[in-house]
């Protein structure tokens, strides 16, 4: 939910504000401008890794301490050591305590007003204090929550003091890297005492046809003021194009004062224009707290029309049209950033992920940030909401399980009543493998008080839990797998086939999925199977198991978004566009599909090179494996037919045993006897020069917007050289950082907060951000390469995009 408004003329409003409340000591004038609802509190923290006491004291001396922006991950900053406590699960990265603290001023003419801040997630175990005042603890690091500010608050020339502690020394407390810090946005929210309550908004759209959408929004107004207020609530909705096409003005309700009250309105948009993933149209939904005729509060909520629901015989249909969910899973990392990641480089991902043909997320195994959803809900993704990985058994002594009883139910309703406006999501997930499950009666019990909390906040999306081995434990047969709306199992697909086969009336869909034929066929070939959510869309930090691996390769992408071989094969699968790809192949797949995660750690060896550059040059034997979704494909080798080959009727790849000899290689896609595709792959010489591409000419100076520049290693003919491991220098001129550098090999040691990279087969990269508006310029270096440089415009503004 976006709260952009400012507040409403009025006599509250009439003396107000200086608007820079994010920046710190600055004395606090007064404006006319109105108050605006919610700022960015992301900048001028200090920050300090370790523990003290007394930190949390207005007074305490922070002045010699780090000063930064947020968000912020200082795990991410290293060093690795295979001593640090996370282990490999962690990315052997370092965990720890670590205390943030901002100073700000604010206007007399606030004391009128409530005043709250806003964390969108810290990692973890957070405690928050106010001036010395202490305003409550969090342990889970993926929740967003808010905090109360108002009593404890100085004004006028009197400084506050935020004091964050945040704690997750104890370790090891995930599978994978969960990053440290305050890593995710923070806002200051300042309402009138009679306000929106902090996601109070609730819109559903309980009929949707392509003729009309009905359009119900519940809003709970809370009055924090002295006396009974009388209010109504003014609500519009406004479509794609932000022209109003519906509005209801509720009866007017008497709140007692300290009491909250819930309004309902009933609208329309006819003909609606709907949201799919295909074209993603977001209607506004303007929500204003009125009393005679003064608005007191405002929000907005951007919504999608659509009407979804799973189907036992033919799995999942969005507005009348069957289509299967070609889903990822995902981390919430993106490499170099940790776990603060701007929302450029998940747009960036996202984008990348729709190129293959991909179209649903699963959020495993946590909720994300906020910003994630909305770009989901912009970009036309379909989201399964993941909360939990373990409930009351844990899978490393201090992860959620010791938090869970206390816990769970509050984190569950937040995250619903946070997410569930959004259009992307589509189906709540209550856990991943859960391993209570082994006592079949304790696990009911505790999904059923999941379910509840789930279909009490939010009754209009479907269920499901992402079962682990239900064979072993029975869930098919004990009643437990029947608890949910779609039923949801990871890996294993000829089993849950099996499970909808005894039971037909069971909707299924696939949680987590590997990248096989094998996994895929049943997903092409069965109707009832709704959908797959692929391990893994990218490469991610952690649950790397074995020093010196330090991230999890089993993306479609690696870390920097490069595709690694397996994305074209998806694409010859997913994609309608025809489409052929070359790989060479050193081997046969070693391992087994069968538990991915619960073997034995294998270090993994690359087969598949998409290069014709094998390190034998002599003459020997070449497995060609070409991806394609045409119907004919004939590959030549220096202008020689090696042979046309058809499209096997089992989408296996089209292999060829090819001599090799150095040049170039080719393959070429035909449907219906007209080429429509090609690629090619030729010999490299030595490494001569560095190219740079860059996603972007321009960026703003948010925090959120970044470019990446892409360095190849190549020879004086412009082909890559996939041997190349060049360090490579960055020089960076103008207003702006090099936010991480990165090559995506899983077993570097080296900073990502750096300015050089060793090349990883022939590929590293900067990602830069600017500061401020001026000329960015990115400049490349390597001895003996020649260098490269690019330039990036940047302008302002950028700083409030996420209020
Ligand atoms: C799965 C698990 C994932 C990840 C994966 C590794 O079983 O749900 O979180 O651990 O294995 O292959």
């Amino acid at each position: 939910m976006k709260q952009l408004s400012p507040l409403g003329a009025g006599p509250l409003s009439t003396v107000v504000v200086f608007a820079l409340l994010a920046l710190t000591r600055l004395p606090a004038a007064e404006s006319k401008a109105p108050i605006p609802r919610s700022v960015s509190f992301d900048a001028a923290w200090k920050f300090f890794k370790g523990d003290a006491d007394q930190v949390e004291k207005a007074g305490y001396p922070d002045q010699d301490w780090r000063q930064l922006d947020l968000p912020h991950d200082w795990s991410i900053e290293g060093p690795f050591s295979p001593e640090n406590k996370t282990g490999g699960a962690g990315g052997f990265l370092p965990a720890g305590i670590g205390w943030y603290r901002k100073t700000f001023s604010l206007p007399e003419s606030y004391a009128k007003h409530r005043v709250f801040i806003d964390l969108d997630g810290v990692m973890a175990n957070s405690d928050v204090w106010i001036n010395g005042t202490f305003l409550g603890h969090r342990p889970y690091g993926y929740v967003s929550f808010r905090y109360e500010l108002t009593p404890h608050l100085l004004f006028g020339e009197k400084e506050n003091v935020v004091a964050v502690r945040v704690d997750n020394s104890a370790q090891p407390a995930s599978r994978w890297y969960s990053g440290a810090g305050i890593y995710r946005h923070v806002r200051l929210v300042v309402t009138d005492p009679v306000h929106l309550e902090h996601w109070g908004t609730f819109v559903t759209t309980p009929e949707v046809s392509a003729k009309k959408a009905r359009i119900v929004v519940q809003n709970m107004v809370v009055n924090q003021s002295t006396q009974t207020r009388k209010v109504a609530l003014q609500v519009s909705v406004l479509d794609p194009k932000g022209e109003k096409v519906s509005s209801a003005t509720s009866e007017t309700k008497q709140i007692p004062a300290g009491k909250s009250a819930q309004f309902k309105s009933e609208l329309s948009a006819a003909p609606p224009h709907l949201w799919n993933p295909d074209d993603p149209a977001l209607y506004k939904v303007v929500s204003q707290v009125v009393e005679a005729g003064r608005t007191l509060d405002e929000d907005e909520t951007e919504v999608g029309l659509r009407e979804y629901h799973f189907d036992p015989d033919t799995g999942f249909w969005i507005n009348g049209k069957n289509i299967k969910l070609k889903g990822v899973c995902l981390h919430h990392d993106a490499g170099g950033f940790g776990a603060a990641v701007p929302l450029s480089a998940w747009e960036r991902r996202l984008t990348q992920l729709k190129e293959v043909g991909c179209n649903a997320i699963r959020t495993s195994h946590n909720p994300y940030a906020p910003e994630f959803l909305d770009l989901c809900d912009r970009m036309g993704f379909l989201v399964m909401d993941e909360i939990l990985d373990c409930w009351k058994v844990g899978k490393n002594p201090y992860d959620y399980h010791l938090y869970f009883e206390e816990w769970a139910g509050r984190d569950t309703r937040d995250t619903v009543i946070r997410d569930r406006n959004h259009p992307s999501v589509i189906i709540y997930s209550a856990g991943n493998e859960i391993h209570d499950t082994r006592k079949p009666d304790a696990a009911k019990q505790i999904l059923g008080s999941l379910i509840q909390v789930f279909h009490e906040t939010d009754p209009t999306r479907p269920v499901t839990q992402a079962l682990f081995r239900p064979n072993v434990t029975h869930d098919y047969e004990n009643g437990l797998a029947d608890m949910l709306d779609v039923v949801g199992q990871n890996y294993r697909e000829k089993e849950i086939l099996a499970a909808h086969e005894t039971k037909l009336q069971r909707k299924i869909i696939g949680t987590e999925n590997r990248h096989e034929l094998a996994a895929w066929l049943p997903f092409r070939d069965s109707p009832a199977y709704a959908g797959q959510f692929l391990w893994t869309g990218f490469d991610y930090l952690g649950e790397a198991r074995t020093w010196p691996a330090i991230s999890r390769d089993t993306g479609l992408f690696d870390r920097t978004g490069s595709p690694h071989e397996i994305a074209y094969q998806r694409k010859s699968w997913w994609g309608a566009e025809p489409m052929v790809h070359l790989t060479r192949r050193t081997g046969a797949d070693a391992l087994t599909p069968t538990d991915p995660g619960y073997e034995p750690y294998q270090k993994r060896v690359q087969l598949l090179f998409g290069d014709w550059s094998p390190q034998n040059p002599d003459p020997h034997e070449e497995t060609v494996e070409v991806y394609s979704n045409c119907e004919s494909v004939e590959l030549s080798l220096n202008g020689q037919s090696l042979e046309a080959k058809d499209r096997p009727a089992d989408d296996s790849p089209r292999v060829w045993i090819v001599p090799y000899a150095p040049g170039t290689l080719k393959a070429v896609g035909s449907n219906g006897g007209k080429v429509v595709a090609t690629d090619v792959l030729e010999t490299s010489g030595t490494a001569a020069r560095i190219n740079l591409s860059c996603d972007r000419k321009t960026l703003t100076d948010d925090w959120d917007e970044v470019a990446y520049v892409r360095v190849t290693i190549q020879d004086e003919n412009g082909v890559l050289v996939p041997t190349a491991e060049n360090e490579v220098r960055f020089e960076l001129s103008g207003p702006g950082v090099i936010a991480a550098v990165d090559s995506g090999d899983n077993e570097s040691h080296e900073s990502f907060q750096a300015h050089e990279r060793k090349a990883f087969q022939g590929r590293c990269l900067a990602i830069v951000r600017a500061t401020s508006p001026g000329t960015l310029k990115l400049t490349a270096s390597s001895a003996g390469l020649s260098s490269s440089s690019v330039t990036i415009e940047a302008s302002a503004p950028g700083r409030d995009r996420h209020p």
